[in-house]
């Protein structure tokens, strides 16, 4: 997938630019808070109608605009197809545009163009608590399988119901085909996360971490269901992988019900399921969420971001475009090699910002230069500027 052409109406602090883009991408220098972020925000945005730094859509429209706009052309040289999209955000709405026509099949959109991010929001994934594992899980699985959006929400909508129902209700009957349902939602969704941490642990092993030097040690993700938290690896292995009959794992989810039931009323909440689960992200065989430095944590969740561009490319049978967001800061030059020697081998459209170090980048001649500047209140991109450019605010 290519982005070939990018324009930006009162997107963030973007009020209208024009943008071509070669097929290698490009490189994006400028000040702190002169909207390199917001730039590939938008091209995150247009591939998976979400942001990387925030749930609330409104933020993303120009503060004095009504009207926010991101339009694009994109090409699969694999289906040899081009499309035009546009995203008008306005008040409360999200408008889609493919080809000139006004669409609701969201998924049809998304199929259009891919892109995957790495942005330093993410890195506290590593290191604090399971929510934000989870949500990298699921935004990865999303990317590989744009149905999956409909399998979380299920997911929700459901536990947002069974925990309404403890707070409100004493009709068991009721309660127990909530809890069938929920324990289905529950099961598609960790059937799904058990299988993405399965993929991405053979791309790392398999390929990712031999090519890129065996100096980096091991990388690995290790699903916890909470519901399996005390079950011996033999019981995980019966229940969990995806060739088998959910009976089992049904069973074992009712049993749980059943233990939890009185603590369950009390409280007014859901006790078990998969809104509880963590992924250990194990680097160099201990758990980095207890010690992964600044450093370490880039490099982890690069290579997580390369792996899942790795996995859209196997499964999806196309070449996602990948943002880099500040990702050289605080590495050390073996850890900027790495990344590098991943852009070279797999050439991927790459979009990458940095304040202003380009001489590291001198291996990568062919992406587009362009200087991001913030001029009265408004952020200007110029193309090829000189190096030493200065900042204007
Ligand atoms: N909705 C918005 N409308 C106008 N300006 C915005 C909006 N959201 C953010 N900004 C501006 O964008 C700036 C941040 O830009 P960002 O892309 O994060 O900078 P950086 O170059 O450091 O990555 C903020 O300081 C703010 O002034
Ligand atoms: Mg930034």
């Amino acid at each position: 997938m290519l982005l070939e052409k990018l324009a930006l109406h009162r997107f963030r602090s973007y009020h209208d630019i024009d943008l071509v883009f070669p097929s290698a991408g490009a490189y994006i220098t400028g000040c702190n808070g002169s909207g390199k972020t917001n730039l590939l925000e938008s091209i995150f945005f247009l591939a998976n109608l979400s942001s990387f730094r925030t749930n609330n859509r409104e933020e993303l429209r120009n503060w004095d605009a009504a009207q926010g706009i991101v339009k694009a052309t994109v090409a699969d040289r694999y289906a040899d197809r081009q499309s035009e999209l546009a995203v008008q955000l306005s008040a409360g709405t999200r408008r889609l545009w493919l080809n000139g026509k006004e669409t609701r099949e969201t998924r049809e959109f998304t199929s259009r163009f891919t892109a995957v991010a790495f942005h330093p929001g993410t890195l506290q994934v590593v290191r604090g608590g399971p929510a934000g594992r989870r949500y990298l899980i699921d935004r990865g699985i999303t990317s590989l399988h744009p149905g999956f959006v409909r399998v979380s929400q299920d997911f929700q909508h459901v536990l947002k119901q069974r925990n309404s129902l403890l707070r409100t209700s004493t009709d068991t009957g009721f309660l127990a085909a909530w809890t069938e349902r929920f324990i289905t939602a529950a099961i598609q969704l960790m059937r799904a996360r058990w299988r993405h941490a399965e993929l991405l642990n053979s791309i790392l092993s398999a390929e990712l971490l031999q090519d890129l030097g065996s100096d980096i040690g091991t990388l690995s993700l290790d699903y916890r269901p909470a519901i399996l938290a005390k079950c011996s690896t033999q019981q995980y292995e019966r229940l969990l992988p995806t060739n088998g009959t959910d009976a089992p794992l049904r069973e074992h989810f009712l049993a749980e019900a059943q233990r939890l039931q009185h603590a369950e009323t009390a409280m007014g909440q859901t006790l078990f399921g998969p809104q509880r689960d963590d992924i250990a992200i194990n680097f160099c065989g201990r758990e980095s969420r207890g010690y992964a430095s600044q450093g370490q944590q880039r490099l982890v969740v690069f290579l997580l971001v390369a792996a899942l561009a790795l996995g859209i490319q196997r499964q999806r049978g196309h070449r996602p475009v990948m943002l880099l967001d500040d990702i050289v800061s605080e590495l050390d030059a073996r850890n900027r090699e790495i990344i590098f020697t991943f852009l070279k081998t797999h050439a991927f459209q790459t979009f990458i910002t940095a304040t202003e170090e380009r001489e590291q980048f001198d291996d990568l001649n062919s992406l587009a230069r362009f200087q991001v500047q913030r001029l009265n209140d408004q952020t200007t991109l110029r193309n090829d500027m000189p190096y030493a450019a200065s900042c204007t605010h």
